[in-house]
C-alpha cells in the first residue's frame, strides 16, 4: 500500500516521464524535417521508451492500491539551433530526470516503503544508461564537429545506435 506522499510523488513521475516522452517526439520531428533520419529514428524510439517508463509507473501505482493521474500534455520546444543543442537540451533533461529519481529514492526510504524503493532501482540504473549515451552523444559531435560532411557522418553514427539498440531490445 501506498502512502498519499509516495503516490504524489510517483505521479508527478509519471509526469514527468510523460513530459520527457513528448519532448523526444518534438526532437525527432525536428531531426526529420533537417534531413536527419538516423536522428530522428533514435529520437523515435526514445520517445516511446519514455512512454514505456511511464506506463510502467502507472502500472505500479494502481496495483499498489494508488490511482495513477493521466498527465496533461503540454507543448515541449520544437524548435533547435543545431543537432548539438538537441542532443544537449536531451542530456540536460536526462540529468533533471535522474535527479527526480533520487528525489523519489529518497522518499520511498523516508516513509519506508521498500516495495517502492525496490521498484525504483530500475529506474536508477535506467537513468545512468542514458545519461551515458547521450554524454557520449555529446563527445561524439564535438570530435566531428557539425560543419559540411561532420553531420553525415553524426547521423549514420547515430542510425547505427539506434538500430543496435533496437536490435538488442529485440524490436
Ligand atoms: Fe525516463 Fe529518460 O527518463
Amino acid at each position: 500500500m501506498l502512502s498519499k506522499k509516495v503516490e504524489k510523488a510517483l505521479n508527478e513521475q509519471v509526469a514527468m516521464e510523460g513530459s520527457a516522452s513528448n519532448h523526444y517526439l518534438a526532437m525527432a520531428c525536428w531531426c526529420d524535417r533537417e534531413a536527419l533520419s538516423g536522428c530522428a529514428q533514435f529520437l523515435f524510439d526514445h520517445a516511446e521508451e519514455e512512454r514505456m517508463h511511464m506506463m510502467k509507473l502507472i502500472h505500479y501505482i494502481n496495483d499498489s492500491g494508488g490511482f495513477a493521474v493521466t498527465p496533461a500534455i503540454k507543448q515541449p520546444q520544437l524548435e533547435f539551433e543545431d543537432v548539438f543543442d538537441v542532443f544537449d537540451t536531451a542530456y540536460q533533461n536526462e540529468l533533471k530526470v535522474s535527479a527526480a529519481i533520487d528525489n523519489l529514492v529518497e522518499i520511498a526510504d523516508q516513509e519506508k516503503d521498500k516495495q517502492t524503493y525496490q521498484f525504483l532501482q530500475w529506474y536508477v540504473d535506467e537513468q545512468h544508461e542514458e545519461e551515458v549515451t547521450y554524454r557520449n552523444l555529446i563527445d561524439r559531435i564535438k570530435l566531428i564537429g557539425i560543419e559540411g560532411r561532420g553531420l553525415y557522418f553524426i547521423d549514420k553514427e547515430v542510425e547505427t545506435l539506434a538500430a543496435t539498440k533496437a536490435a538488442n531490445e529485440g524490436k
